[in-house]
């Protein structure tokens, strides 16, 4: 059997393992069972991934005599949505499940928020275990416990918090996962590298392109790494009053990117990252924070990895700034008026401001649009 390791996210008698390692899957119900209230679970997972992998984790249930009935959802960004949580919650409630019926999310973010949020309020909460299936969900939405929905007044604004009881990262499952995926959640591997781990950076910069080309003892590293750091992060600060919200690196820029383009395939989410995080470093620089040289370093590393990290990367389309600036008005971090960013000092050295002003927000965005 191949190697797995454990991070525990330490949240007392809510704390749960991330179990991660090439072969997890095939092992689920075992996992499972110990943390299941009834050998009843319903597994919410969508059209690509069940046609890849459903099976191997209906066999690793059935062998376990876990009972399990699926729930398969079109796959994207818009079964984020309240039509979608609609139909979820009345196929949930029209199978008659107990509050001792776990829902399992199998798949990536798109599901595990929305099988989450689901779950958070289905007879006013029942549990959740997370299975995900992209690097994304890997290093960041299946840990945490955020669920959410987009609305047309922006992403990710109704959602609840509720921590899973488990979560299972099979390494392995990615194999199968479109390149273009793969880099997109890698932009969210190197985040925790660039908010407080410059060593984590500099072995990203050597061993990069091992994590997306396969190597599974790399991408162990990277996703247990990164795992590790969300735990702590989680730990310390569950409901985002503080540092949590360092996590958000990247992603003012990258919801107001995503709303314009209307959270589709023209730009994915860890490339909206990607592309947020170089404006976050940019504009560090021009506000006298950060070295120019750790900006450029950063956009380096995504070259290097061949991910999309300029607003080119939404091809044809033009950018508005003052639009931009709009919709992160409406960003759920503001506070009294205020949008809060994540800016940094350095490699590693992120920090929460509230302190930007629009117009240098705009200056920067009209360089960038121009650029
Ligand atoms: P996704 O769930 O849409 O998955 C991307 C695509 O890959 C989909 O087409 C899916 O069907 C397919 N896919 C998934 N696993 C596969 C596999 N193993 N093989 C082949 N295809 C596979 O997108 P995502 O990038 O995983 O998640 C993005 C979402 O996550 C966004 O909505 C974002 O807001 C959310 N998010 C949430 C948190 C949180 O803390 N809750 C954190 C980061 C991002
Ligand atoms: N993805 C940001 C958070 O979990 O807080």
């Amino acid at each position: 059997m191949s190697e797995t390791e454990t991070v525990r996210v330490d949240l007392g008698d809510r704390g749960y393992d991330i179990v991660v390692g090439d072969g997890v899957l095939a092992r689920a119900g075992e996992l499972l069972a110990p943390v299941l209230s009834q050998d009843r679970v319903v597994v919410v997972t969508d059209r690509n991934v069940a046609k890849l992998h459903l099976e191997t984790l209906q066999r690793a249930l059935a062998d376990t005599g876990i009972r399990h009935e699926d729930i398969v959802l079109e796959a994207g960004e818009q079964t984020k949505s309240f039509g979608a949580l609609e139909q979820l919650l009345d196929d949930l409630l029209g199978r008659g499940i107990e509050r001792a019926t776990t829902l399992v999310a199998f798949g990536g973010g798109v599901i595990g928020d929305l099988a989450g949020l689901a779950a958070a309020i289905a007879l006013r909460g029942i549990d959740i275990v997370q299975i995900p299936t992209t690097l994304l969900a890997h290093v960041d939405s299946s840990v945490g416990g955020k669920t959410a929905i987009d609305t047309p007044h922006g992403k990710n604004l109704v959602g609840a918090f509720h921590q899973p009881r488990l979560v299972l990262a099979d390494t392995g499952v990615l194999d199968t996962l479109p390149p273009r995926e793969l880099r997109a959640g890698y932009a969210e591997v190197v985040k925790y590298g660039l908010i407080d781990d410059p060593d984590f950076f500099a072995w990203l910069e050597g061993h990069g392109a091992a994590v997306i080309e396969g190597d599974t003892t790399a991408r162990r590293r990277a996703i247990v790494t990164s795992c590790k750091a969300k735990a702590a992060i989680v730990a310390g600060d569950e409901r985002e009053s503080g540092d949590r919200a360092l996590l958000n690196l990247g992603h003012t820029f990258a919801h107001a990117l995503e709303t314009e383009t209307g959270f589709g395939d023209e730009l994915l989410h860890g490339e909206a990252v990607a592309i947020g995080m170089c404006l976050a470093f940019d504009l560090s620089v021009e506000l006298g924070l950060c070295p120019p040289a750790d900006a450029d370093r950063v956009r380096r590393h995504f070259a290097m990895v061949d991910l999309a990290h300029g607003l080119d990367a939404a091809q044809g389309r033009i950018w508005n700034a003052e639009r931009l600036i709009a919709h992160m008005d409406r960003d759920k971090k503001a506070r009294d008026g205020r949008k809060t960013f994540i800016l940094v000092r350095g490699l590693g050295q992120a920090f929460i401001s509230r302190e930007v002003e629009n117009d240098d927000l705009k200056a920067l965005l009209e360089e960038a649009i121009a650029a």
